[in-house]
């Protein structure tokens, strides 16, 4: 059932190096209750990796940004490993945890990276064939807001000093990002200039992030940022100025594939809607057998769908 995306790929551009998943925010709560008394959060976190192993390429990784648990308890954390886990085996991913505002290092720590739980930040570099993914803890304990400190910050330095193969993604949960949604400008990552000092002119080809609950994109210090929408509720970002609301529907993941001069984020929204059948004859399925001339005759031409 898994493919390897070479075979599938025509286009002009070379073939990706790394594909990932980017998946974020999560907020499981204990004793599986449903998150704000409605959202279901395991049935959506479930319809993610079902359509991950429909999909059916092989990952790299699962890249999670962060509020993978909304309060922190550890039957949260084994909820989400125990969806994430057979998924991430049967797809050949890594699976990378980042720590969120919601969430508690100790049991983050014991539940979902089975370590002790200590309580300092969790910070981390995992080397993915070359790609090297820096997962940076900018949480504060007891607040919302995010902030890394002197010491993060150093080791950060520290990491990029010397350029890896395939470049560097960071994952982190609050996004070095404006946002329109006031409420978030307060819970934003603080001091983000001394972060854009350390990162400005290294091998960092995007940053990965979560807690908006909805998809975004920009730049900081030159390099890419995409921010992946919640699996939980999303944000209306068309709600009224001076509300904050969410939706239970429009959730969405990011597909992150890595090619050899781009990173692209791809959206993809999570739900089972009403088909529509665009490709009725199956051409799509017959792209890779044909020549480069065949697919514009056959595939491109306006007549032939
Ligand atoms: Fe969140
Ligand atoms: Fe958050």
């Amino acid at each position: 059932m898994v493919r390897t995306l070479p075979g599938m790929h025509v286009g002009q551009h070379p073939p990706p190096s790394h594909l990932l998943a980017h998946v974020s925010d999560t907020q499981f709560l204990g004793g599986r209750r449903p998150l704000y008394d409605r959202v279901d959060t395991d049935r959506l976190l479930s319809q993610a990796m079902l359509q991950l192993e429909r999909y059916g390429s092989r990952l790299d990784a699962m890249i999670f940004t962060g509020d993978i648990a909304d309060l922190g308890e550890p039957d949260a954390y084994r909820r989400v490993r125990d969806i994430v886990e057979p998924t991430a085996a049967l797809l050949g991913a890594e699976v990378i945890w980042v720590m969120g505002n919601h969430d508690e290092r100790s049991a983050f720590r014991t539940e979902l990276l089975r370590s002790p739980p200590t309580t300092e930040p969790v910070d981390r570099v995992v080397m993915l064939n070359g790609l090297r993914v820096v997962s940076l803890d900018t949480s504060v304990p007891g607040y919302h807001h995010g902030r890394l400190d002197d010491a993060q910050l150093d080791w950060l330095a520290g990491v990029l000093s010397r350029p890896a193969p395939h470049g560097t993604l960071l994952a982190m949960h609050h996004p070095p990002l404006p946002t329109p949604m006031p409420v978030m400008q307060v819970i934003e990552l603080l001091e983000q200039d001394r972060l854009a000092d350390v990162v400005r002119g290294t091998d960092v080809r995007a940053v990965l992030g979560g807690h908006l609950h909805y998809s975004s994109t920009g730049t900081f210090a030159g390099v890419p940022v995409s921010v992946a929408a919640s699996t939980c509720y999303t944000v209306d970002t068309t709600a009224p100025v001076r509300r904050h609301a969410g939706w239970n529907g429009a959730q969405a993941m990011n597909l992150v594939s890595v090619h050899p001069d781009q990173v692209v984020h791809t959206v993809a929204p999570l739900g089972a809607f009403e088909p529509v059948d665009v490709d009725p004859d199956g051409l799509v399925g017959i792209v890779p057998d044909l020549t480069s001339e065949q697919r514009i005759e056959r595939i491109s031409r306006r007549d032939a769908w």
